[in-house]
């Protein structure tokens, strides 16, 4: 099984809320079309999902009625986001089948507690593509939380293990800065889970923590997973080679490769 992210900021554009990246989504729904993997794909809030969270203040205890409304506009804009990403990948022969995450997965603390993952993995078996995505879902502490896609991401890593994961967002694997603010910063092609935490990830206003966010998910991942590839998907034929085995952009593994 392969499993893919993504990204929020590949897919959207965060600057803008509600708008999609029609390109890069018809590069992804191409590229999965020409692979014969198993596999599940999981997209972030992106433009949908982030400002929704800001403005209604989606941290902590669910309390006021502004943050309840936030809930349901937030849990209204996923699916849409949702649909459009299937949208794109039916289009294209993909057979994808979405599947609304807070309807299969429960948190407490903004940890997801259960999931039905069996689900997820029977669905891909029939030879579909399994769709979840980071969502606004029921939480036995907080009432309602984000739950992001990069964790999504690591609790389908512990239920699959032989699996090998793929993040597809806007820049071109891991650097040892971003590369948005920093010219000096260095894409780093190969790492070992051990060396993730070195990396300067920076702070975003994201609820999820943007790149650390995701950073801390990957770490998590070790004893897991044995490869993550973390590449762009606005260049186009990288998701194909990292469905192929390649390294388009930055390799995680266990151990360093010769
Ligand atoms: P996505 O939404 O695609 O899952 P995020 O928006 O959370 O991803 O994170 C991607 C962003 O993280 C990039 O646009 C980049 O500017 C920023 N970033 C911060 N630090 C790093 C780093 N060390 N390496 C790569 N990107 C970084
Ligand atoms: C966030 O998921 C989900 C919501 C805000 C509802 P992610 O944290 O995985 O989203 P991206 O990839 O950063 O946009």
């Amino acid at each position: 099984m392969i499993l893919i992210k993504a990204g929020g900021s590949a897919i959207t554009d965060k600057r803008t809320p509600f708008s999609i990246k029609r390109e890069a989504l018809c590069t992804l729904a191409e590229e999965l079309s020409g692979s014969r993997e198993e596999v599940v794909i999981c997209h972030g809030g992106g433009s949908f999902g982030h400002p929704l969270a800001l403005k209604y203040n989606m941290v902590g205890p669910i309390v006021t009625k502004d943050q309840m409304l936030g809930v349901s506009k937030i849990n209204i804009a996923m699916r849409k986001l949702s649909n459009i990403v299937s949208e794109h990948l039916e289009r294209e022969g993909c057979r994808p089948f979405a599947l609304q995450s807070s309807a299969i997965m429960r948190a407490d603390g903004g940890k997801i507690t259960s999931f039905d993952h069996e689900l997820v993995r029977d669905i891909a078996r029939s030879g579909f593509i399994p769709i979840v995505y980071g969502d606004v879902v029921y939480d036995t502490k907080y009432s309602f939380s984000i739950v992001s896609g990069d964790q999504i991401m690591r609790k389908l890593a512990e239920y699959y293990t032989n699996s090998r994961a793929i993040f597809l967002t806007d820049v071109d694997g891991l650097y040892s800065s971003d590369p948005k603010k920093d010219r000096e910063a260095r894409l780093i092609k190969e790492m070992t889970f051990d060396q993730i935490s070195s990396i300067d990830a920076g702070t975003t206003g994201d609820v999820t923590g943007g790149m650390k966010g995701k950073v801390d998910e990957i770490l998590q991942f070790k004893g897991h997973i044995s490869e993550i590839i973390v590449t762009s998907l606005e260049r186009k034929g990288s998701l194909t080679l990292a469905l192929k085995g390649g390294n388009p952009g930055t390799r995680i593994t266990r151990a360093p490769s010769r």
